[in-house]
């Protein structure tokens, strides 16, 4: 049976589609599979279909299957049972109003990534998905702090760690750095485990890595205190 990971937050722009994509594709290529064989699905359930967009671009060479799903809510109820993939990633709606496709695919996790921005405006909707949506659902999760810029310094990272701690959710020692790389990945058509091989692109392939190996590494039960540990405070030049 595949192991369902959803990726959620109701707030829009906090890099669900960026972290479903990425992961799925380094998952997908550590898993030593080809395009044409592999045992990771990527699941858009996304109205939006940003995902579905990237995948187009990204063509032939996408190193995981994908299925946009938001139309299709026969397919949504039967993730778990799919036996054909080992990982789903599953991209999900940012908005209040599509909440019901968010409960329906978290009938199907066995985790869920919260991507949340360091910065205080995205605190509130993101602890709201977690107590209304996520907690009722009773499925592990864990925070994952994305799109930190080092060059802005710490201390909006340090204030994002300690509100998660307060708030009692357990927290990612990933961090994903803000990369231009990633930004443009979408629009060029490209995924994270095709970037060029200089240092920084290999930064940027780095933090995904890591969170691939946290995520895979336990099952969904992560440490639950903030540590910031596995944060590499170098600039993230781009
Ligand atoms: N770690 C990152 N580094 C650089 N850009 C990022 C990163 N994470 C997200 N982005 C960018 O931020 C924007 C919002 O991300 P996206 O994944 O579309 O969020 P969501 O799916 O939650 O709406 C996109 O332009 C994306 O490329
Ligand atoms: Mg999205």
């Amino acid at each position: 049976m595949a192991r369902v990971h959803v990726v959620a937050n109701q707030k829009g722009g906090v890099g669900k589609t960026t972290v479903t994509v990425s992961v799925a594709a380094v998952v997908a290529d550590t898993m030593g599979g080809t395009p044409d064989e592999t045992s990771v699905l990527g699941v858009s359930t996304d109205p939006q279909a940003s995902m579905l967009e990237w995948a187009k671009r990204v063509g032939d060479k996408l190193p995981f299957d994908f299925e946009q799903c938001s139309d299709n809510p026969e397919i949504l109820s039967k993730l778990r049972r799919i036996r054909k993939y080992s990982h789903i990633f599953v991209d999900t709606p940012g908005s209040l109003d599509k909440e019901e496709i968010l409960k329906a695919v978290l009938q199907q996790a066995d985790d869920v990534i919260v991507p949340i921005e360091p910065e205080v405006l995205a605190f509130t909707p993101a602890a709201r998905t977690i107590q209304k949506v996520i907690g009722p659902a009773g499925v592990p999760f864990r925070v994952l702090i994305n799109n930190w810029d080092p060059r802005d310094g710490e201390s909006d990272l340090r204030q994002t760690q300690e509100f998660v701690q307060r708030k009692g959710f357990p927290l990612f020692n990933t961090v994903v750095r803000h990369y231009k790389l990633h930004t443009r990945a979408p629009a060029e058509g490209t995924t994270v485990v095709e970037y060029p091989k200089n240092r920084v692109a290999l930064e940027a392939r780095q933090d995904f890595f890591r969170l691939a190996l946290e995520i895979l590494g336990s099952n969904g039960e992560g440490p639950k205190h903030a540590g910031g540990n596995g944060v590499t405070t170098e600039a993230g030049e781009d």
